[in-house]
């Protein structure tokens, strides 16, 4: 296993960080986000880039896109998480290694929330760290590295 670059994509409203529900979802911004992945990746020795986007088709563009040029993908879906087949479709069609984070418990919230299309196309998930869990999300990404 060598992973060198990741792609780290991000959902709708995710982008409203700062100003949405700071009491679920905390008071930094998507621009604090971008900068803590950057720290985060830089610290583990690996290359990411952002992605964000409101739209689904976008999403799974940008997944489809990722094909041959990233070795791992990191995934808030956001709402898209309880809803999107396309979305892990893509994650299946690419079979990029891929890890789903949610900045918020989603199992102690809405029932809603409780289910997750995505997960079934991810390694792992982890949820309710905040921008920790992106942190998470990449050592557990570069730790496959010395696994395989
Ligand atoms: C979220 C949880 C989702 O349920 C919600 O729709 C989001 C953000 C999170 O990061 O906690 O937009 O994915």
């Amino acid at each position: 296993m060598d992973i060198k670059k990741i792609l780290v994509i991000n959902g709708p409203n995710i982008n409203m960080l700062g100003l949405r529900e700071p009491e679920i979802y905390g008071s930094k911004t998507y621009g604090d986000l971008l900068k803590f992945i950057d720290a985060a990746a830089a610290d583990m020795g690996l290359e990411a880039h952002c992605f964000q986007s409101n739209s689904e088709g976008a999403i799974v563009d940008e997944i489809q896109r990722a094909h041959g040029i990233y070795d791992g993908i990191i995934i808030n879906p956001a709402a898209y998480t309880h809803t999107s087949v396309a979305i892990p479709d893509a994650l299946k069609a690419v079979g990029i290694l891929a890890v789903e984070v949610h900045l918020s418990d989603i199992s102690k919230r809405e029932p809603y929330r409780r289910i997750s299309y995505t997960s079934e196309a991810c390694l792992k998930t982890i949820a309710g760290l905040g921008f920790e869990g992106y942190h998470e999300a990449i050592r557990f990404l570069k730790n496959l590295n010395k696994s395989a």
